[in-house]
């Protein structure tokens, strides 16, 4: 408990939107050109004009590319240039181009031309579908993306949403529109801050979009926004000439550069994260108790008892764990296929305990773009030598005697179900012409960094295992296996996975929530100071869970525990599977069947991946109580 309370005082402060600043500060002088970019097109629950932000629906979960030709937006000069990204910002969905708006600092401008474009009906259809979809259009000033301001619904602060919708599916009076209108018009306010003399810095973006039939139906080529009525996109005429126009307005601000990002990253209502986190204490508390009570009091009765009973040699009478002392470290069934997935599971625990060490310290909030996924991606490499070494030595202490196969499954098998899940979710992203889709190059990359980093430390990490050997058994294994009674329903494997997973899922579940949101919506996520708890509690009650239930099964004389104890400390997955689908039914509208196999794809390995993690920490906890329990035993 005191080792929670001291995370909980390390880690609250990081909780409200603490951060590094992603990249050196830029000045302007005034006239000067700022930099602006535009970023793929991310479907967002946003609803607009009808009010409900929280109950909007996300229909689907695809980027969209944003000279993707059939959105006829406005080109740069020579045309679009790809920025570089970093290999998280890439995997994640960022596309980032030049674009040819280019506001220059401290000028104001109104209703400037970009470009007219002719809109086949094909178009038409498929622009006023991503409006229906709820696209949201991203640009970025200066790095920082340019954002909607919105009122938060509980608790009426305001905050900074990034992007800002494609078109409009309400009018003025909330009456549907059919078809929807484009937003072709847009009013960018950015906000700088004085630094000095004729030294200006960007501290913030927002946009109002609008939808302004500018060029009167097509007849002029003159855009002139103070037109009233609305532009809608006809499926029926051929064509149809559309004008894309701004306006900037530069608005002094008092907010530094360096906290140019808090806007953004306002973790709203902290007081559902902290119910969210006291629900998952109590449940742990519980448990830990629980466990403590049990495992203290029957395990020391047990010991004296057994010993004592011992003398009188009234064994037979006997019953409980301590029976199966001479089987309990038996060599599993497949003890490779247990090894590589606890050696998976140890390199994912140090990738999770890192990547959250990174983000407590700010260094993953999304001012660096994309660094979030670039982190995990090249920890996870770096652990590849955890993964070798804990492999092989808990091999070898199973009693397994082909170390190099166990070394090449760790350096192979869960890195390439990952990598095929990848590819086959990649050719669907192809399919349906996202952007999202991972350009040959990062996939080589990824390539790159799994056999030139990954491969070799495992190989590493193994050679160093099996120098050291297995830990030795407390107890020797009979020839003769012992006979098992029949199991009793609650104790059979699966069903005891699939009841021990709700404790920790329970644990869990409202900060997934947030997570889910972020991953599958586009809020940010910025709550690492809750995040990082809720995963040392999980982990916990996890641990917990899981020794209590391979106690009962000892206790009912069935000594085989390995398997047991990875799917039973992995039995929250099933539950945050389950928990993916739900969220499916009632958050999220999918369209389309790319769509649906995409987020079954996403849903199944972060499934696979929840489940190596916590069945590793269960096995490991397993592993410790019985090597304690059996060294007290008195083995003639
Ligand atoms: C630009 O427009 C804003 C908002 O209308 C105004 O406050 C500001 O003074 C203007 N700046 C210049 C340089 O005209």
């Amino acid at each position: 408990m005191l080792f929670v309370v001291t995370l909980i005082t390390i880690a609250i402060p990081s909780a409200s939107a603490w951060y590094l600043p992603g990249s050196a500060p830029r000045t302007y002088t005034k006239g000067q050109a700022v930099p602006f970019s535009v970023n793929a097109l991310e479907p967002m629950a946003m609803a607009p004009g009808a009010g409900t932000g929280s109950n909007a629906h996300i229909k689907s979960i695809i980027n969209l590319d944003y000279y993707n030709e059939h959105l006829h937006f406005c080109q740069p000069k020579g045309g679009p240039q790809a920025k570089s990204e970093g290999l998280g910002s890439v995997l994640f969905g960022d596309r980032i181009y030049n674009s040819p708006i280019e506001p220059r600092m401290l000028v104001n401008e109104t209703c400037v031309q970009v470009c007219t474009t002719d809109v086949p009906s094909e178009d038409a259809k498929y622009i006023n579908e991503k409006i229906e979809d709820q696209y949201a259009v991203r640009w970025l000033v200066d790095g920082l993306p340019v954002a909607t301001k919105k009122i938060a619904d509980r608790t009426h602060e305001f905050f900074y949403a990034i992007g800002f919708p494609l078109g409009q599916l309400y009018d003025e009076a909330n009456m549907g529109l059919n078809p929807p209108a484009l937003n072709n018009h847009h009013d960018i306010y950015i906000e700088y801050h004085k630094k000095g003399e004729n030294e200006f810095r960007v501290v913030g973006a927002t946009v109002i979009p609008s939808s302004i039939d500018s060029l009167g139906g097509g007849r002029d080529t003159n855009a002139d926004c103070s037109r009233t009525g609305i532009l809608q996109l006809n499926q029926n005429l051929q064509t149809q000439k559309i004008a894309y126009t701004y306006s900037a307005r530069w608005i002094e601000s008092s907010t530094p550069w360096a906290t140019r990002w808090d806007n953004y990253l306002r973790v709203f209502d902290p007081r559902i994260h902290w119910f969210a986190l006291i629900n998952s204490i109590i449940i742990v508390a519980f448990l830990v108790l629980m466990v403590g009570m049990i495992l203290a009091r029957s395990v020391s009765r047990d010991i004296s008892r057994y010993n004592a009973i011992d003398l009188d040699e009234d064994v037979q009478e006997e019953y409980g764990w301590k029976l199966v002392h001479a089987d309990v470290n038996r060599t599993p069934p497949r003890p490779t296929l247990l090894s590589t997935m606890i050696g998976t599971g140890t390199q994912l625990v140090a990738m999770s305990l890192v990547t959250l060490v990174f983000a407590l310290l700010g260094f993953l909030s999304p001012s660096n773009r994309g660094s979030l996924g670039t982190v995990m991606v090249v920890t996870w490499c770096f652990f590849g030598g955890v993964a070798g070494y804990f492999s092989s030595r808990i091999y070898i202490s199973l009693g397994g005697d082909n170390w190099k196969q166990t070394a090449f499954l760790t350096a192979i098998l869960f890195p390439m179900i990952i990598f095929t899940n990848i590819l086959s979710l990649n050719f669907f992203l192809l399919v349906s012409n996202s952007s999202g889709a991972v350009p040959f190059g990062t996939l080589l990359a990824l390539i790159a960094l799994w056999f030139l980093i990954n491969v070799p430390l495992v190989l590493i990490g193994s050679v160093i295992g099996i120098r050291q050997g297995g830990w030795k058994n407390p107890t020797k294994v009979n020839t003769i296996p012992r006979q098992i009674p029949p199991t009793i329903w609650y104790l059979r494997p699966f069903t005891s996975a699939i009841m021990a997973g709700i404790l920790p899922f329970g644990a869990a579940f409202l900060e997934l929530f947030f997570v889910m949101n972020s991953l599958f919506g586009t809020k940010v996520y910025y709550a690492f100071g809750f995040l990082t708890l809720t995963f040392v509690v999980t982990a916990l009650t996890t641990a917990t869970v899981t020794v209590l239930y391979v106690y009962f099964a000892l206790c009912a004389e069935d000594y085989r525990w390995q398997w047991r104890a990875f799917l039973t400390g992995g039995g929250s997955a099933f539950w945050l599977f389950l928990y993916g689908l739900f969220y499916w039914m009632t958050r999220l509208d999918l369209d389309g069947f790319s769509n649906r196999v995409l987020y079954l794809g996403y849903l199944s390995s972060l499934t696979l991946l929840a489940f190596l993690l916590f069945g590793t920490i269960g096995w490991l906890a397993s592993f410790i109580a019985i090597r304690a329990m059996y060294k007290s035993v008195r083995v003639d």
